[in-house]
């Protein structure tokens, strides 16, 4: 069974690249169906079009409310039969429609140690915190932010002489290396599961 991907990202999109780029080598083995954007101006648009996959731009700006909003992306993704959901630098919550649409079916990555530093800044907070670890984990999202259950964790010893677009770099480059690694063990265990069941 082909596992079909969708990325949900908001910006920059150098995760989602990391991700297209893994699918397109084989490492990870799963079809990106399409690309879910809520901003219009974001680059992920671009990288999308580069790569050749569907990207579908909805703000919530655009609906009467957030409940009809997330219900057009859950009509979309189930006529699309999207398995996994994976953000990769989303900036919105997800709330009810898409959770209970998605059961432990989508995953993030977030640019700290969790617990410690959830939020929108993650490399900020703890570059302003002077710590002398954080890192990179990724997690099943739930209602809370940035508190689902954590499926790998990677640390970083910070170096003090570090600026924050230093520690910047060196945060990407764990993501992009453990993004693709980790969602392919997540495919698998959807892969397993559905044939136990
Ligand atoms: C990443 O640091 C990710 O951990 C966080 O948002 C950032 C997105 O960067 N959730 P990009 O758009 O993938 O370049």
């Amino acid at each position: 069974m082909t596992i079909n991907l969708a990325l949900f990202a908001s910006g920059n999109g150098s995760n989602a690249q990391a991700i297209i780029d893994a699918v397109k080598d084989k490492k990870i083995k799963a079809h990106i169906q399409c690309i879910v954007c809520d901003n219009k101006h974001a680059y992920v648009i671009e990288r999308a079009r580069d790569a050749g996959i569907n990207c579908i731009v909805v703000s919530p700006k655009e609906f009467a409310n957030r409940k009809l909003w997330e219900q057009h992306i859950v009509n979309y993704l189930l006529v699309n039969q999207v398995d996994l959901i994976v953000l990769a630098g989303f900036m919105r919550i997800i709330k009810d429609e898409i959770l209970g649409a998605f059961p432990k079916r989508i995953i993030n990555i977030h640019p700290s140690m969790l617990p410690a530093f959830p939020g929108r800044n993650g490399i900020l907070d703890a570059f302003q915190a002077k710590v002398k670890e954080t890192g990179v984990t990724i997690h099943y999202v739930d209602e809370g932010i940035d508190t689902g259950e954590i499926i790998a964790q990677e640390s970083l010893t910070v170096e003090g002489c570090w600026t924050l677009d230093e520690l910047e770099a060196q945060i990407h480059a764990i993501e992009h290396r453990l993004y693709p690694i980790v969602i392919q063990q997540v495919i698998e265990d959807i892969q397993d599961t559905t044939q136990k069941g």
